[in-house]
């Protein structure tokens, strides 16, 4: 049984009609819907280890936009919002929305249809985008074999790709048709290359975008479905996509650079989080990386979405708590080609390690402004932004590394030039580089703490850090800046 779902009507919610390059200017804060804030703005305990729904809503998200637009966030991408299994698995409950049971409806833990377009035109008042979370290639059942008549509207075992759990990562055709999940919570894959399963989702996904007026969309586990599925689907979609391949492989994630428009940077990721997470973390192999992707990528770097921590993986924090090599490794999304992305709670400094401990409620926190790291995040932001003012080629630049040694990387990027160190808070690191390109003796200024320092007489930069602090210098970009 196939219908149409969410028929664009009088009342949904426009988006902005943001371009690929619209989003390629912008920094998207990723939440929780059900942890990031309550409608009524009270704080319930959240004991992220019972993976049970805390009670975050669409109402809750709209209640604190100003927290995340002040920490310089112009986009937000929150939880799937279609409804999921109910009631608790040995896995808990499906809190996170990614447990899919009906294609049709929206998740009304979450809130009602007025709720997710109040937030939707709220956001578009603010000038803020919209990234909605859809997951195509499976539903989720709390049985094997699953209860099919359960979902909507795929409600035959003839609709799904036949049972076989995936496990060759190396044979491609068992990771698109083999199932993800386990016996608690199995995840009948989709039978993707069927036309009209085809046709209901691209239909889908077209109504979806309007009806929420969503800016962009995040698609789930885009590597378990064929390669030739995404054009049309992304077609149908007509905003902004971006793909999660979970892999750390540049050339595996490559060619799917050329089906979907923008990937969550994955094999950046890994050696990020490696060279900060330790004083003795390797600088080299993340600047190899990024270079690997800079020349396979269709776009290189630019349509990636950056990021240190999301709801998959441990929190920075979780494994190296010494501020200035989270501050080192906070800053790297902010500096490179791709698109920002903080997940939620970074900025509080939280600590939760895998998954479900990584799901924290952000009310616990009282969304404090003044934290050290929000005020971090906030000078990022702004520095970024100042460089994308500066230079109308600034968001077509690649990075460039100007050196990397053990403990130090000079990053450029005109007119951004950054130091990163991964000496830790004991450190006194220094950076010497000759020829930046700066004019002999310019003015430069500290972007994260507006000290002033002159480039030398040939454009070059000799910097004598402390305490292991990043820093990042455009040219003159900190006067308008509210810093500290
Ligand atoms: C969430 O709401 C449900 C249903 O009202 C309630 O049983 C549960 O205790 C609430 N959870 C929290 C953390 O407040
Ligand atoms: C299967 O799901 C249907 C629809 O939700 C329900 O009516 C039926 O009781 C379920 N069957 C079993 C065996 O759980
Ligand atoms: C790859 O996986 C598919 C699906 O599980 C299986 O049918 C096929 O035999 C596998 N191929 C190889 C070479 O192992
Ligand atoms: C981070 O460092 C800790 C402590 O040295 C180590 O146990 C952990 O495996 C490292 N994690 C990663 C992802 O590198
Ligand atoms: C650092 O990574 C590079 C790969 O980019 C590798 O060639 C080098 O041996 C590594 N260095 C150390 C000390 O492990
Ligand atoms: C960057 O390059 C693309 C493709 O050539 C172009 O469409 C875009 O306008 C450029 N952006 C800027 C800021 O120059």
């Amino acid at each position: 049984m196939l219908r149409r779902l969410f028929a664009a009507s009088l009342l949904a919610a426009p988006a902005l009609c943001a371009s690929a390059q619209d989003w390629q200017k912008r920094s998207i804060y990723q939440l929780v819907t059900d942890r990031f804030a309550t409608s009524d703005g009270s704080a319930p305990p959240c004991d992220t280890g019972e993976r049970i729904y805390c009670n975050g809503t669409w109402q809750g998200v709209i209640s604190r936009l100003g927290y995340i637009q002040n920490m310089g966030f112009d986009a937000i991408w929150i939880s799937p919002i279609v409804a999921n299994i109910e009631g608790t698995t040995p896995e808990g409950q499906a809190y996170h929305g990614y447990w899919t049971q009906d294609q049709n409806a929206l998740n009304d833990h979450f809130g009602t249809d007025a709720d997710l377009k109040l937030l939707s035109t709220t956001l578009h008042e603010m000038g803020m985008y919209l990234m909605i979370d859809v997951v195509v290639n499976h539903m989720a059942a709390t049985s094997l074999p699953p209860n099919y008549t359960a979902f909507t509207p795929f409600d035959e075992q003839a609709d799904f790709h036949r049972f076989c759990w995936i496990t060759d990562y190396n044979n491609q055709t068992d990771v698109e048709q083999c199932w993800l999940g386990d016996t608690n919570v199995p995840l009948a894959d989709m039978d993707t290359e069927d036309d009209a399963i085809v046709d209901f989702f691209n239909n889908w996904i077209h109504n979806l975008v309007i009806e929420y007026g969503a800016d962009g969309v995040r698609i789930d586990t885009v590597k378990h479905i064929r390669k030739s599925f995404w054009p049309a689907f992304v077609a149908a979609a007509n905003v902004f996509s971006i793909g999660e391949v979970l892999d750390g492989d540049v050339n595996y994630v490559s060619p799917y650079t050329g089906v979907v428009d923008s990937v969550l940077d994955y094999p950046t990721y890994y050696p990020l989080y490696r060279a900060f997470n330790t004083t003795s973390g390797n600088l080299s192999e993340l600047a190899d990386t990024v270079k690997a992707a800079q020349s396979s990528y269709r776009l290189g770097e630019f349509m990636t979405g950056s990021f240190l921590e999301n709801q998959d993986n441990p929190r920075f924090q979780s494994t190296q708590t010494d501020q200035a090599l989270v501050k080192n490794a906070m800053a790297w999304p902010f500096i490179q080609d791709g698109i920002p992305i903080l997940y939620y709670g970074q900025e509080q400094g939280y600590t939760g390690g895998n998954d479900p401990y990584n799901r924290e409620a952000l009310w616990l926190s009282g969304y404090e402004e003044d934290k050290p790291l929000v005020m971090h995040v906030r000078t990022l932001n702004a520095a970024r932004k100042a460089a994308i003012a500066a230079s109308d080629q600034y968001l077509n630049t690649s990075l460039k590394f100007l050196s990397v040694s053990q403990n130090t990387l000079v990053v450029s990027k005109p007119p951004m030039l950054t130091l990163l160190t991964n000496g830790g808070s004991a450190s006194t690191p220094s950076w010497s580089v000759p020829d930046v390109g700066y004019a002999g003796d310019e003015d430069l200024i500290d972007a994260l703490s507006c000290d002033t320092m002159k480039a030398d007489k040939d454009g070059g930069v000799s910097v004598q850090g402390s305490g292991g602090m990043p820093q990042v210098r455009p040219d003159a970009l900190c006067d308008s800046r509210d810093v500290r």
